[in-house]
């Protein structure tokens, strides 16, 4: 697979990593801060722990913040800190928001990718496309016609899953979900039909895979110290990289240009008014094509994985409990008053209204009872601009990176109590069985502060909609019970390889 890591297995580059780390680590170690009479996090681990235990490296960094709450891990490069502490959290995120941020550092990893998109800048940039997009997302016209991509995309996978269940076939529902988000934020936010889910349109079947091949190389840049030069030599991972970029970057481009076209052409003003993510910013933009591009692929990024891979877990965790998968179904179909035999999607599609979806507060628990267990995002770097001293006493200086862990801190008991390991939607109810929020700064899921995700309503709406769906008409079940499914390492918490179910018709309660 082109995001395999090439790297770990050579041994030229192990032992360079092996004598530079030895290196700096004695200079670390000869300039440990602690000499200067300041309190810093213990050393969990080192970046090169990290490096080995690369494929369980969630896993790992749990245990850390179980043992230390927050500690840092020595890196040659930069000073690096990892928190799961509520209060240091709320900290960087909100009360010294002003002194965490992107940098150069993530921007040097991921703006091969996302060039100065939201994601990767700070400052006027990130406030003038924050501005734009929020203006975007509040308005009727989009959570309308959002509301009516959502429904017929999952319309058309109910159809691909309907002819599984009639012919008993195993299907991968991962795959499938990734397809249909695709198409999804494709036609949202830039009024294209991407159409994955059918696989017609090659040009953007070879988009896709060269996006997802490219979101995950890059992700290697984090923990390879040595991508800088690999890049320079074009060796590798970094090879691989510029190749699926150039596919990206021809098909998005072409994208601008007809958007840019049509816009020029339509003179109808009720036409424009109607448009998508990115009409809102050719009007508000000088048409620059690279701006452009930068925020396409930034949307594209935040639009799919996190919804495709919150709906594959959520699936994983219906299938392993049984119960909570009726539970849901049951009040899905109270609340679309589908009590006769279900036989179509559509018919399901087309009642889930705003205010139907409303009613689901079960289903709303149990979706987010698998985002605390499998935040999109696992562990979100921000940099530290100026020396600072923490809420838990402990200093950071100018230039470590501080990350705050999702993944990590929807698994400790500190935060959720000894149940923390167990899936159980409830705990997100009240007495009256209604949904409640907890804070922020310990479901971390969404970020929190004046960065936190644009996108979470517009989430909700789709995961709740296509699970609505597709869960009032079918029954899902593992192909194999007994399987341990694990995550991919990489920006996004993916399940690792295919989610094979069999699916069958639900004949109601
Ligand atoms: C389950 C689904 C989602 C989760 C868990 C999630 C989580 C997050 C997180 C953790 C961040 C902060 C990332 C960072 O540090 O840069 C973020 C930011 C963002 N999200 Fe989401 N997201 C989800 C869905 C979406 C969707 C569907 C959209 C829009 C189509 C979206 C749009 C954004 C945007 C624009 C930002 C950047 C905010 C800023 O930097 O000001 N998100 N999201």
């Amino acid at each position: 697979m082109a995001a395999s890591i090439d790297f770990l297995s050579n041994p030229i580059f192990i032992s360079v990593i092996t004598a530079s780390f030895l290196l700096l680590l004695f200079h670390y170690i000869y300039n440990q801060p602690q000499q200067h009479g300041k309190k810093y996090h213990p050393t969990g681990a080192s970046v090169f722990h990290l490096f080995i235990n690369f494929k369980k490296m969630h896993h790992y960094m749990t245990d850390l913040a179980t043992k230390y709450k927050t500690y840092r891990i020595f890196n040659p490069i930069h000073g690096a800190v990892y928190t799961s502490d509520p209060a240091n959290v709320e900290y960087i995120l909100k009360t010294n928001f002003k002194n965490y941020g992107k940098g150069e550092y993530t921007h040097s990893i991921s703006s091969d990718l996302l060039g100065d998109g939201i994601f990767t800048v700070d400052g006027d940039q990130w406030r003038e496309q924050r501005r734009v997009s929020s203006q975007e997302f509040s308005t009727k016209i989009l959570r309308d016609s959002s509301s009516v991509i959502f429904r017929s995309n999952t319309i058309k996978l109910g159809k691909i899953l309907s002819q599984a269940a009639d012919s008993n076939q195993i299907i991968d529902i991962n795959d499938l979900f990734m397809k249909a988000t695709t198409d999804s934020i494709f036609k949202v936010g830039f009024g294209i039909d991407l159409d994955n889910l059918s696989g017609r349109n090659e040009e953007g079947v070879r988009f896709s895979h060269a996006f997802d091949d490219a979101n995950n190389l890059l992700y290697t840049r984090f923990v390879d110290v040595s991508w800088k030069i690999k890049r320079f030599l074009n060796i590798g991972a970094e090879a691989e990289l510029k190749k699926n970029m150039k596919i990206v970057d021809e098909f998005v481009y072409k994208v601008i240009q007809v958007k840019i076209e049509q816009m020029q052409k339509s003179k109808d003003e009720s036409l424009v008014k109607k448009e998508d993510i990115l009409s809102r910013f050719v009007q508000v933009n000088d048409k620059d094509p690279k701006y452009l591009r930068d925020i396409i692929l930034n949307f594209v990024l935040a639009g799919k994985d996190p919804i495709a891979i919150s709906m594959s877990w959520f699936i994983y965790m219906l299938c392993k409990h049984p119960e909570v998968q009726d539970k849901v179904a049951k009040e899905i179909i109270e609340a679309t008053n589908m009590n006769e035999e279900i036989t179509d999607v559509a018919d399901f599609a087309a009642c889930v209204s705003d205010g139907v979806l409303e009613k689901m507060q079960y289903l709303q628990a149990a979706l987010t009872e698998t985002i605390r267990l499998y935040p999109a995002l696992p562990v979100d770097p921000k940099v530290c601009f100026s020396d600072d001293v923490l809420p838990d006493g402990c200093n950071v200086n100018k230039g470590d990176v501080v990350a705050y862990l999702p993944y990590a801190m929807g698994r400790m008991k500190f935060i959720w109590g000894d149940d923390a390991l167990e899936f159980k939607p409830e705990r997100w109810l009240d007495q009256d069985g209604r949904f409640h929020q907890e804070s922020p700064f310990k479901f971390t899921a969404f970020q929190a502060g004046p960065r936190t995700c644009l996108g979470r309503d517009f989430a909700y709406r789709q995961l709740k909609i296509i699970s609505s769906a597709l869960l009032g008409c079918f029954v899902f079940k593992l192909s194999n019970e007994n399987i341990d499914l694990q995550y991919r390492t990489s920006i996004n918490i993916h399940v690792d390889g295919p989610l094979q179910v069999y699916v069958s018709r639900r004949s109601g309660f």
